[in-house]
């Protein structure tokens, strides 16, 4: 993606922001019983809407399951979402990684390429700790890989790639390509890892995108990871994907693409030294399920914050009990220069729904 000031989009575009921001300094005053009053009806509102989803799926999954355990005894409940992912947890293979030459591999790429194509179980990684300086693609026919770290001494992966880098066919990378680590692949899950590019952002110089981390494949989680960068730190590209513990550090745009995507408790932290939009959803059309979601998270850092700006016609962020500190500019998000996009207003309900769903698929 480009900077702040370049190639307008020309479709309209809607993004909406939710911001309930931490209640404890308040004293007894009307105001307080005013947020209070406010945050019982949000309360309410959230629970008729997750009432309402689990009407609605509960008859889906009970026709999927139908099929696909026909003949067979059917499961109560909901402990069979996705079978494919049941079966391949059930037959867990663990490969360890160090530098030292003490484990099965000295690298993650190597680790990975010992790994079968069309891999049916799931495979962790046990990653020890230190400083991976390795280019890194999850192949689309790898699925069901776990990078797992040591809580204590995480490992990190790191990485300089920007979109301009020349790669080995003699063109600029891109912003794609640019990822220290790609994911291409379904069920992928990171525990406990760092993912880096160190290449700062300059304003108003082009083509600074350097992504850490890309998530192309759906149904990932992520778990306790820190993602360090500057413009385009995290490039949540597709798919579902959950985010939870995480700390996301960038400048520019610093998470961004149409991924379909929770974050619980995550850290959000801006480097910016002017103003800059923290996230950039490309949302392109109303029939997409596409969105990010944070919830019970931190926003703090330095220059002025834009929440994010929006990059396709029907952008959706929200964010829900969320601490914000004062970086954060009270307009709250920006139209990236069309003031048509503030044309569009959406149902959060939907959205809700949306996320719930992605919570039961991990
Ligand atoms: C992997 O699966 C694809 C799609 O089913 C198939 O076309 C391909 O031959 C398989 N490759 C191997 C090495 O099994
Ligand atoms: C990227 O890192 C490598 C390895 O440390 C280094 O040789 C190279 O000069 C760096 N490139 C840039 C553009 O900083
Ligand atoms: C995440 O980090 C916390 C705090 O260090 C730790 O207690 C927890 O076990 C970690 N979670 C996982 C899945 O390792
Ligand atoms: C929305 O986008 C999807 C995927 O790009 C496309 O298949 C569909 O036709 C689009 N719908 C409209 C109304 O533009």
């Amino acid at each position: 993606m480009a900077g702040f000031s370049s190639t307008p989009i020309h479709i309209s575009i809607f993004l909406l922001s939710l911001c309930i921001l931490s209640l404890s300094s308040l004293s007894w005053s009307s105001s307080r019983s005013n947020l209070e009053r406010q945050n019982d009806d949000y309360e309410k509102w959230v629970s008729w809407n997750v009432e309402n989803h689990k009407k609605k799926t509960s008859t889906t999954w009970e026709t999927k399951q139908g099929m696909v355990t026909a003949g067979h005894r059917k499961r109560s409940g909901r402990s069979v979402v996705d079978s494919k992912l049941r079966r391949a947890d059930l037959r867990t293979v663990r490969m360890c990684v160090s530098q030292d030459g003490s484990c099965d591999f000295a690298s993650i790429r190597e680790a990975i390429d010992s790994i079968p194509v069309n891999n049916t179980r799931r495979t962790i990684l046990d990653i020890k700790p230190g400083l991976y300086r390795e280019k890194i693609v999850v192949p689309l026919a790898k699925p069901f890989i776990t990078f797992m770290g040591d809580s204590q001494n995480p490992p990190t992966i790191t990485g300089n790639d920007t979109a301009s880098t020349i790669g080995d066919d003699g063109r600029p990378l891109t912003t794609f390509h640019s990822a220290t680590v790609a994911v291409n692949s379904d069920y992928f899950v990171a525990i406990n890892v760092i993912f880096e590019n160190t290449v700062p952002h300059v304003t108003g110089t082009l083509a600074e995108q350097a992504v850490a981390l890309r998530i192309s494949g759906n149904k990932a989680a992520f778990y306790n990871c820190t993602f360090y960068g500057y413009q385009d730190t995290l490039y949540d590209h597709k798919g579902l994907h959950y985010f939870k513990n995480c700390f996301i550090q960038g400048s520019v745009d610093f998470i961004f693409g149409y991924g379909r995507s929770l974050y619980e408790t995550c850290y959000l932290n801006s480097v910016a030294t002017k103003v800059a939009s923290m996230t950039a959803q490309k949302r392109t059309n109303s029939s997409l399920s596409s969105g990010f979601s944070f919830k019970d998270s931190v926003v703090t850092g330095s220059g002025l914050l834009y929440l994010g700006r929006a990059w396709g016609d029907r952008s959706r962020v929200i964010f829900s009990y969320t601490f914000m500190d004062k970086v954060v500019l009270s307009q709250g998000w920006n139209d990236w220069g069309d003031q048509n996009r503030e044309r569009y207003v959406n149902i959060l309900g939907q959205f809700i729904e949306a996320l719930l769903e992605c919570l039961v698929s991990i």
